[in-house]
């Protein structure tokens, strides 16, 4: 399979329209239907694609239940508990099916790739299944012409909103020992270059002022020559901001993270997701690195990007981490100064070769691991937060303001900041930080 252009992109309507809920008429619509999206953004990338063809096909969106004759879950496969989420929706589901009430239930995404799939359509009652390579087959099933495509890509992306995700390669060539995603989202493809800047011009015509460029292993991106570096610096000239996740330590290049610095227009923020800070772990994960030489990128990071934000991945509790190589995941924490960390619990997948592994880690001993990570991290972020209360930064607004009159926003050194004003999404503000916690800083607009 490739993705050189052979095939035709399908025709949607270029912006999404504006939901119409029950709540405007009174009346309930002829067909309405419930998307629900669990996972990375990916999955929130490929719900919006799907979103637009059920609005295409006549439904309105709702957002519970109980009002929806078609749900659609877009589901993650990466934990357990992500699947145990997806069934408790599903057993709710399915009695809403059998009083008559939802009609139909599509389930999507990785685990509809998976061969539990078969199992959760019988058990549930569901009526359609996709994998991750053909959501493009949602497009009959609710009764817009049969679509050609055959992989994800080239379907058109979220257009006329103020941030939009583009996806700049799928799949992944990694075989990390307790990864699913390879398995349930395939070989890395990737996008060609061309494709994805007149996908990034389209879009900023039409008014988007925030891209994120997607992807497994973002900076394993080539095509001709040309690597993951070249396309960043091709798409920062383009969109007037843009950030870019989920990059792989052994493809980070360091006139990456030079650019990051340079470049007026990319978020100086970097998800680098290391896993575990000893060498043993590392190795037993096939990562491909030494703790070490992640050691020294963010070095190369924090000397180019001196005020970026820095945040990683964690897993506790893989078959055979000891107290020691525990340790050194610790030691790790402290030296690279994260700023945030998402911490798991390592959860054995079937299929995957660290769940056939001995050297189980009790669940007691996770725990205990996991909180130390998480106090670890939190101390660190807080103190670097602490640091920033009293600048002035200039603040784009992610989402507009909620009951309490707080918007959420983004600096460009990535903090995330709770702040008090009613500009739009899209907008920015200056505003001086006035407090922080381990997971924001907060701020007021002076009013004029
Ligand atoms: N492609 C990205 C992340 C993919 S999944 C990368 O390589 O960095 C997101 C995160 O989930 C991973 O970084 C890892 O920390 C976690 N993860 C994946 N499989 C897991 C498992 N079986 N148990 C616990 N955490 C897992
Ligand atoms: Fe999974 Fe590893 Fe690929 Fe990330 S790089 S998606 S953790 S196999
Ligand atoms: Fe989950 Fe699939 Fe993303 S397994 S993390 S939704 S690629």
């Amino acid at each position: 399979m490739n993705n050189s252009g052979t095939t035709t992109p399908i025709q949607l309507s270029s912006k999404p329209t504006r939901p119409a809920g029950p709540s405007e008429t009174g009346t309930r619509p002829n067909r309405t239907a419930c998307i629900r999206t669990f996972g990375c953004q990916m999955n929130v990338h490929d719900s919006d694609r799907m979103r637009r063809m059920i609005r295409d096909a006549g439904y309105a969106e709702v957002q519970s239940y109980e009002d929806a004759d078609l749900v659609v879950l877009n589901t993650c496969y990466v934990r357990e508990n992500a699947v145990d989420r997806v069934r408790g929706h599903l057993g709710e589901i399915n009695r809403l099916k059998r009083e008559g009430r939802v009609k139909r239930v599509a389930l999507t995404g990785c685990i509809g790739a998976a061969s539990e799939a078969e199992q959760l359509e019988r058990q549930y009652n569901i009526d359609l299944v996709l994998g991750t390579h053909n959501t493009y087959e949602l497009a009959s099933f609710v009764g817009l012409p049969t679509m050609e495509e055959t992989y994800t890509p080239d379907l058109p992306g979220t257009e006329g909103d103020h941030s939009a995700f583009v996806t700049i390669m799928t799949g992944c060539n990694y075989q990390c020992s307790y990864c699913i995603v390879p398995t349930v989202r395939g070989r890395m493809i990737c996008r060609p270059m061309d494709n994805i800047v007149s996908e990034v011009e389209r879009l900023v015509e039409s008014g988007t002022k925030y891209v994120t460029l997607l992807g497994q292993t973002v900076d394993a991106w080539r095509q001709d020559g040309k690597r993951f570096c070249d396309l960043l610096e091709r798409v920062s000239e383009v969109a007037p901001r843009i950030w870019f996740t989920t990059s792989h330590p052994s493809n980070m290049e360091d006139r990456t993270l030079k650019a990051i610095g340079e470049r007026e227009t990319i978020v100086r923020r970097l998800h680098l997701p290391v896993q575990s800070g000893s060498d043993k772990m590392l190795k037993a994960m096939h990562r491909g690195y030494k703790a070490d030489r992640y050691r020294r990128k963010i070095e190369v990071f924090r000397e180019h990007v001196p005020d970026g934000t820095l945040s990683t991945d964690i897993i506790v509790g893989h078959p055979g981490e000891t107290a020691e190589d525990h340790e050194q995941t610790l030691r790790l924490v402290e030296d690279c100064a994260f700023d945030s960390a998402y911490i798991f619990k390592f959860s054995p997948r079937k299929g995957t070769e660290a769940a056939e592994l001995g050297g189980v880690v009790p669940d007691k001993v996770v725990q205990r691991r996991f909180l130390q990570v998480l106090r670890q991290v939190e101390q660190n972020a807080y103190a670097q937060n602490q640091r920033k209360v009293g600048s002035l930064e200039d603040i784009y607004i992610r989402h507009g303001s909620t009951d309490d009159g707080r918007s959420i926003g983004e600096t460009w050194s990535g903090h995330a900041v709770h702040v008090g004003t009613n500009a739009k999404p899209g907008e920015y503000v200056e505003a001086r930080i006035a407090s922080a916690g381990p997971h924001v800083l907060y701020a007021e607009v002076p009013r004029s």
